[in-house]
């Protein structure tokens, strides 16, 4: 697009979202880097709707950045349960403790700098900038892609780097000069709330879009072409036998190493391939057991590959101590919605104690 189809582009944009964009989130009362911050990593895989009630509990317990910088990472992570990519509050705890070290406790200010803390890419850290610091960058997140791929008829995986860099330098060239804060979030309420990705408003009858008479994919019908999807590969399986132990109204955890899927998060014990069971419980957990039950398997998919945990269970007639000290506690029913537990074990855990 020339220059000045750039302006119709982000002045359609923000007048468009001055009349229908979302205004009142909680993140959008404030200017507060830390708050802002924390908004963004938790919408950077999560739906706003998702989000809001997490944010409100967060901040409620950790109301600063100091506050969470004091807090024992098994504590943010069991607030961040249920949200999923669990890297994202591991970073989130790293990040409060560079801060502290580094910044003396307050987000810097140039984008270039946020974006070399833990978690936060250069789309987050523009998007802070821009909304706490008043800079002038783009941000580039996957509802931005999408819109942009749309309006601007761009092909290839957005994901894949030669698209990605296309779509930098094009979101560079359509800031507006004033305004960039109202005009990043008329972007991102256009792709939550018009150009989604299932049912963009332009292929419903009463089309609402602001940019339909602009957009390259609705003049030449190719919306629900554009994004391209990503090149398909089969993703790999795997299965993992894991162990139930209960007494009573308790069950054995295990927490998990700090690195690979649900990294320091509770868990149940995994038993290794070709290890017998009852071997496992008696010489790495201290319970004796004489029988086990399969459980009904649970599928879960990662972004790289499929599980399929097959638990078994086995009641322990006592509590055996020795397991207590090698990273294994003993979790009472009424604790599990409380614990940081991967939501695929916590719904092998409430079948299990719901029957
Ligand atoms: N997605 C990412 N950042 C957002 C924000 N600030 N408001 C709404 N949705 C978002």
């Amino acid at each position: 697009m020339a220059t000045n189809q750039n302006q119709t582009f982000s002045t359609k944009l923000i007048t468009w979202h001055k009349r229908h964009g979302r205004h009142d989130l909680p993140w959008q009362q404030t200017q507060d880097a830390y708050r802002v911050w924390l908004s963004e990593i938790m919408l950077q895989q999560t739906q706003v709707a998702t989000v809001i009630a997490y944010y409100r509990r967060f901040l409620a317990r950790f109301p600063t950045l100091p506050d969470l910088a004091a807090a024992p990472v098994e504590e943010v992570m069991g607030l961040w349960s249920g949200l999923g990519y669990y890297a994202r509050a591991r970073n989130l705890h790293r990040c409060t403790q560079v801060v502290m070290d580094r910044y003396d406790g307050r987000f810097p200010q140039d984008p270039d700098i946020i974006a070399e803390l833990p978690g936060i890419g250069r789309s987050t850290a523009n998007a802070i900038a821009v909304f706490c610091f008043g800079a002038r960058q783009p941000i580039l997140d996957g509802n931005v892609k999408r819109v942009l791929c749309r309006t601007h008829g761009i092909t290839g995986f957005p994901g894949a780097p030669a698209t990605e860099k296309a779509l930098w330098a094009l979101a560079e060239t359509l800031l507006p000069r004033r305004d960039a804060a109202s005009y990043i979030q008329a972007q991102m309420d256009l792709g939550a709330m018009i150009c989604t990705r299932n049912k963009p408003a332009c292929l419903s009858a009463e089309s609402n879009c602001p940019l339909s008479d602009i957009c390259v994919a609705n003049a030449e019908n190719r919306v629900t072409e554009l994004p391209q999807a990503k090149p398909r590969k089969s993703l790999p399986h795997r299965e993992s036998r894991v162990l139930l132990l209960h007494q009573g109204d308790r069950v054995l955890l295990e927490r998990r190493p700090p690195s690979g899927i649900w990294g320091g998060l509770l868990s149940l014990p995994e038993i290794a391939a070709g290890v017998n069971p009852a071997v496992h419980a008696a010489q790495a957990l201290g319970c004796d057991i004489s029988r086990f039950h399969a459980l009904p398997p649970l599928r879960h998919n990662f972004t790289h590959f499929r599980l399929t945990l097959l638990p078994l269970s086995g009641a322990v007639s006592l509590l055996p101590r020795a397991a207590e000290a090698a990273g294994h506690s003993w979790l009472k029913r009424e604790d599990i919605d409380a614990a940081g537990l991967p939501t695929p074990v916590r719904k092998i855990l409430k079948a299990f104690f719901g029957r």
